[in-house]
C-alpha cells in the first residue's frame, strides 16, 4: 500500500496499478453509479415474480434475512423518530448512536463509523485496500460481493476451498499460503452460507504473519447468533484490521439499512476518500434511532439467538431423520444442505410448493443454503422436504 491518506484519490489509485479507467469504475461503484445486479449476490436482487406466483409463496427462506421485523421496542423508538424527521440530526441522534456504540461494543468512539448496512464499507474496502497488484483473499464458499467488486475492478482473487476435513472451518493459514502478498484478507465470520466461525487465534495468526501494509477484513454480519467472541477484542490500536457488523440479520432489519464499521481512523479516511464523508454522515435518522435501541436490548438479543438456534436444531434433526445430509458447525441462520442432486432444481422443486430456499455456489452445485425462518415456515419447510424426497 503506497498510497497515504492525504493523496489526490485519482494519483493514488493509479499508483496502486489500477489503471485511469478503473478509478473512473471505481468511482461509480462508490457513487452507485452501476448496476446492482453487477455486484449483488444473485439472492440478494430477488427477481421480481408475477403477482400470480408471489402470492403462492408461503415461506422466503432464501436471503438470510431475520423472519420477523425490528425488536418491538425498537420499532416504537423508530416509528417515534419519524416525526422528527425534518431535522438532518434531531437530538444529536448520530454522535449518541455512536456513543452507545462504543459502550456496548468497548471501541473507542473515534474507531466508529455507521453506514446505510454493512454492503457500503465491505465494497469500498475492497477498492481501498486491494488491487491489480495486490489482490483478494477470501474462503470459497463465501458471501460474494467481494469477488464481485474485485472482478469489476479488475482486482485478481485467491479462493481457498473449505473442507470436510477442516470441518468446513476457514484455515487463514491457508488465507496466507494462497497469496502472501495479497491487499486484503476477507474473513466472513460466522461465514456465509456455513454458518462456520473463526476461532480468534486464527485472526490473531493472520495478523502476526501477514505483510504489515496488508488489510484483515472481519465481517461479523452473523455474529450476533453466537456467544463466540468478536474480533473487535483484537482491535485495539491496529492500523490493520476493519470489522463489520450490521442490523439486517437478527435485528430485523435489513431493509431499514443500517451498519457499522470498526477501524483506526486511519484506514476509515482510506475508505472515505472517494466520496468524502457524506455515505456515513447522513444515515437515515428513524433507522438510527432504532438501531440504537435495539443494541440496548441484551435479552432480547439472547432470546432471538436461542429461539433461533432451537429452530436450526430441529431441523437438523428432520434431516437427519431423512437421511439428507447437510454441513455440520453453523453457528448462524442458515444451514448448508446437500441434496444429493442438482441444488437448482430441488429449489425449483420447493417453489413450486411456495416455499422459497436459497441459492447454491458454483463450488457445491448439489448444496443449497436455507435460511432459518421461523418455527412455522421451518415446519413447512420439513413437511416439503418429506414431499419432495419420498421415498
Ligand atoms: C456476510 C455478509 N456481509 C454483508 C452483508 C450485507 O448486509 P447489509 O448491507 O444488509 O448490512 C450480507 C448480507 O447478506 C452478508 O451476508
Amino acid at each position: 500500500m503506497t498510497d497515504s491518506i492525504n493523496s489526490d484519490p485519482a494519483k493514488a489509485t493509479v499508483s496502486r496499478d489500477f489503471s485511469r479507467r478503473q478509478f473512473t469504475r471505481l468511482a461509480g461503484l462508490l457513487g452507485a453509479g452501476i448496476s446492482f445486479s453487477q455486484i449483488l449476490p444473485a439472492a440478494q436482487a430477488r427477481t421480481p415474480v408475477s403477482d400470480e406466483k408471489s402470492t403462492n409463496v408461503i415461506a422466503y427462506i432464501d436471503k438470510n434475512e431475520y423472519w420477523t421485523g425490528p425488536l418491538p421496542q425498537a420499532a416504537r423508538v423508530a416509528q417515534k423518530t419519524i416525526l422528527s424527521g425534518n431535522r438532518y440530526d434531531p437530538d444529536h441522534l448520530h454522535n449518541d448512536f455512536l456513543h452507545t456504540v462504543s459502550t456496548v461494543e468497548h471501541v473507542p468512539v473515534e474507531q466508529i463509523l455507521v453506514w446505510q448496512g454493512s454492503m457500503d464499507p465491505l465494497i469500498r474496502s475492497i477498492a481501498a485496500f486491494a488491487s491489480p497488484e495486490r489482490g483478494l483473499v477470501t474462503v470459497d464458499p463465501t458471501f460474494e460481493v467481494p469477488w464481485k467488486v474485485a472482478k469489476y475492478l479488475n482486482i485478481p482473487v485467491q479462493r481457498v476451498p473449505l473442507t470436510a476435513a477442516e470441518n468446513y472451518a476457514t484455515s487463514t493459514k491457508a488465507l496466507l499460503k494462497a497469496n502472501p502478498k495479497a491487499g486484503l484478507y476477507y474473513v466472513c465470520s460466522p461465514n456465509n452460507p456455513t454458518g462456520t466461525s473463526t476461532p480468534l487465534q486464527e485472526i490473531k495468526w493472520l495478523l502476526d504473519n501477514k505483510p504489515a501494509d496488508a488489510v484483515v477484513l472481519v465481517d461479523e454480519a452473523y455474529i450476533h447468533f453466537t456467544t463466540n467472541p468478536s474480533a473487535l477484542a483484537l482491535l485495539q490500536n491496529r492500523k490493520d484490521l476493519i470489522v463489520l457488523r450490521t442490523f439486517s440479520k437478527l435485528f430485523g432489519m435489513a431493509g431499514l439499512r443500517v451498519g457499522l464499521s470498526f477501524a483506526h481512523p486511519e484506514l476509515h479516511q482510506r475508505m472515505m476518500r472517494y466520496d468524502g464523508e457524506a455515505a456515513t454522515r447522513l444515515i437515515n435518522v428513524s433507522a438510527l434511532a432504532g438501531a440504537k435501541e435495539s443494541l440496548l436490548l441484551p435479552d432480547q438479543i439472547k432470546k432471538r439467538r436461542d429461539n433461533m438456534t432451537a429452530v436450526r436444531e430441529a431441523v437438523e434433526q428432520h434431516l437427519q431423520k431423512r437421511g439428507i445430509a447437510f454441513l455440520p458447525g453453523s453457528q448462524a441462520n442458515m444451514i448448508m444442505v446437500d441434496w444429493g442432486r442438482p441444488a437448482a432444481d430441488v429449489a425449483a422443486a420447493f417453489e413450486k410448493r411456495g416455499v422459497v430456499i436459497g441459492r447454491n455456489w458454483p463450488i457445491w452445485p448439489n448444496i443449497s443454503r436455507v435460511t432459518i425462518g421461523s418455527a412455522e415456515e421451518m415446519a413447512l419447510f420439513n413437511q416439503q422436504v418429506d414431499r419432495i424426497f419420498k421415498s
